[in-house]
């Protein structure tokens, strides 16, 4: 049977301006967005895509497709950057959260284009996945990246993160941000 969401967050879909100014459109991954968010993560460098994934990744696979676009939002939360070129929709970020066991934290990451990149997209797309995650009861959102990775470094400390090193991996930070209490907005 095909897979169907509970509940789309409609009220995640938004029309913004990048520094820039170019017009960008924010929204809820769907289950149709596999090609959309194939073709994004092909179009990363291979540097890009090795941070993101914390390990070097040429393609992703079906299994992974799957899991990025069958997004529950409940567990798991998803949203994409899309810019429209000639009429197409075209993937220019996404970033996601992945609730922990215990549900009272969630592990996110964040993937902006490298010719889209240093236009404040990942700060927009990380700061409306935090608000959701409050709402949502999401007390603790955490994320690790390399060492070396100085532009995620610099979004995270600017989003008021607190920087440490892993515990877990030699070379690897982990980012942590406790998020305040967030009354949900009326569906
Ligand atoms: C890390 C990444 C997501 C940042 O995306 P981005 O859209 O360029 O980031 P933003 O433009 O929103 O930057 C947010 C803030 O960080 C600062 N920043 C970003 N890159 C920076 C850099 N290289 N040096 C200094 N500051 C930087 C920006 O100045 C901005 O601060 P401001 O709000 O005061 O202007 C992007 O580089 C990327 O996709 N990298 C590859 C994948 C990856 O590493 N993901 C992280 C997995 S957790």
């Amino acid at each position: 049977m095909a897979y169907q969401i509970q509940r789309y967050p409609a009220e995640l879909i938004d029309v913004v301006r990048l520094t820039a100014g170019e017009r960008v459109v924010i929204r809820p991954v769907l289950p149709q967005d596999r090609e959309l968010l194939n073709a994004f993560f092909h179009s990363l460098s291979a540097d890009a895509r090795c941070s993101r994934f914390m390990h070097p990744v040429n393609g992703l696979s079906s299994e992974l497709l799957r899991q990025f676009t069958q997004v529950d939002y409940a567990n798991h939360v998803a949203l994409v950057a899309e810019v429209f070129v000639d009429g197409c929709e075209v993937v220019i970020g996404e970033a996601r959260y992945v609730r922990a066991a215990d549900a009272s934290s969630a592990e996110f990451a964040v993937s902006v284009a490298d010719s889209w990149q240093g236009n404040g997209l990942a700060k927009l797309l990380l700061g409306r996945l935090e608000r959701f995650a409050s709402e949502a009861g999401v007390r603790q959102i955490t994320a690790q990246t390399f060492a070396s990775n100085k532009k995620m470094l610099a979004v995270a400390a600017k989003a008021g993160f607190k920087i440490s090193a892993s515990l877990d991996a030699l070379g690897v930070m982990r980012l942590e941000k406790r998020l305040a209490p967030l009354q949900q907005r009326p569906k």
